[in-house]
């Protein structure tokens, strides 16, 4: 079988698009090879993986994990379905992160619900004299995490703790200068409206928290103080509709609510928060 007509084979139960990408994988090559040489034929064993990319990509499954990559920040990082497949969206916590960093002259920052690490990894490929703490509450995530960072060369600035929030640091005291989550936020009543191809195969811990969405966005909120230091920040994303609920949350005592900034549709997506200098926590 040759490649045009394997594509057009392919084509009967997926987008000409995902059939592409998912053939130039198999075949290790970029999709202008695919037009230039689409009378040539295709080996047994890449007709064979080609037509069970295809049978997994019909069910629904996200082309990032049947490729197990995907681009965040210009960087290529490992996926699998231990992992969130990184969203552009986020993309805006880490400009934040980075924007607030490089004012600061401690460059020590923690990175709670890592994942695929690639939060914690693009600050630090940004700012090489960065260093960091990523925790999640995956053992399995963890191990993704650990292998970007090795990919993209800072594990010597990475350590990655397994940790339900801040639990890790419970017995030791923490000095952040910024503390950055993408926590999982979306509610109980919310999991109804979310697409199958997310619901079905992207990890639950990732997405849910508790019924209304906010458990581990409130533990950060009452939790982040003790391990930051005078003046430090919070930044964590939230989902759509949360951003007054979450306002409501926020105690103007401890926090300076710096802003929130939207994403390109304009949606409230990143929380900025500054630790009030007068305060002083128990460490
Ligand atoms: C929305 S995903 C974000 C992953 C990655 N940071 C990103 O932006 O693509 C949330 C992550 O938080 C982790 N997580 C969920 N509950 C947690 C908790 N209580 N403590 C620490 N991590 C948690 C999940 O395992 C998941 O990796």
């Amino acid at each position: 079988m040759t490649i045009n007509e394997a594509l057009t084979k392919a084509a009967e139960k997926i987008t000409r698009r995902d059939a592409r990408l998912l053939l130039a994988a198999v075949m290790r090559q970029n999709q202008a090879f695919l037009i230039a040489h689409d009378k040539d034929f295709l080996t047994a064993a890449e007709q064979e993986k080609f037509a069970a990319c295809v049978v997994r990509r019909a069910a629904g499954e996200p082309l990032q994990y049947i490729v197990g990559k995907q681009e965040f920040y210009n960087l290529e990082f490992e996926v699998n379905r231990d992992v969130l497949i990184p969203r552009p969206e986020t993309e805006i916590l880490v400009e934040t992160a980075i924007e607030i960093l490089e004012k600061q002259k401690n460059h020590n920052f923690c990175d709670i619900g890592t994942g695929t690490g690639c939060i914690a990894i693009a600050i630090l490929k940004n700012l090489p004299a960065a260093s960091a703490v990523a925790v999640d509450v995956s053992r399995k995530a963890l191990k993704v995490a650990a292998g970007n960072a090795r990919k993209h060369f800072v594990a010597d600035r990475l350590i990655l703790e397994k940790s339900d929030v801040f639990s890790a640091f419970d017995s030791k005291p923490s000095d952040f200068s910024l503390i950055v989550s993408n926590p999982p936020y979306v509610s109980e009543t919310d999991s109804q409206f979310l697409p199958r191809e997310v619901k079905d195969f992207e990890p639950h811990t990732a997405l849910f928290s508790g019924a209304d969405g906010l458990d581990v966005i409130k533990k950060l909120l009452c939790n982040a103080p003790q391990h930051l230091i005078k003046g430090g920040y919070l930044l964590f994303e939230i989902g759509y509709g949360q951003s007054e609920t979450i306002i409501k949350l926020i105690d103007k005592n401890i926090w300076n609510l710096i802003k929130i900034r939207a994403d390109l549709q304009k949606i409230p997506r990143v929380v900025v928060l500054q630790l009030k200098a007068d305060k002083s926590f128990q460490k």
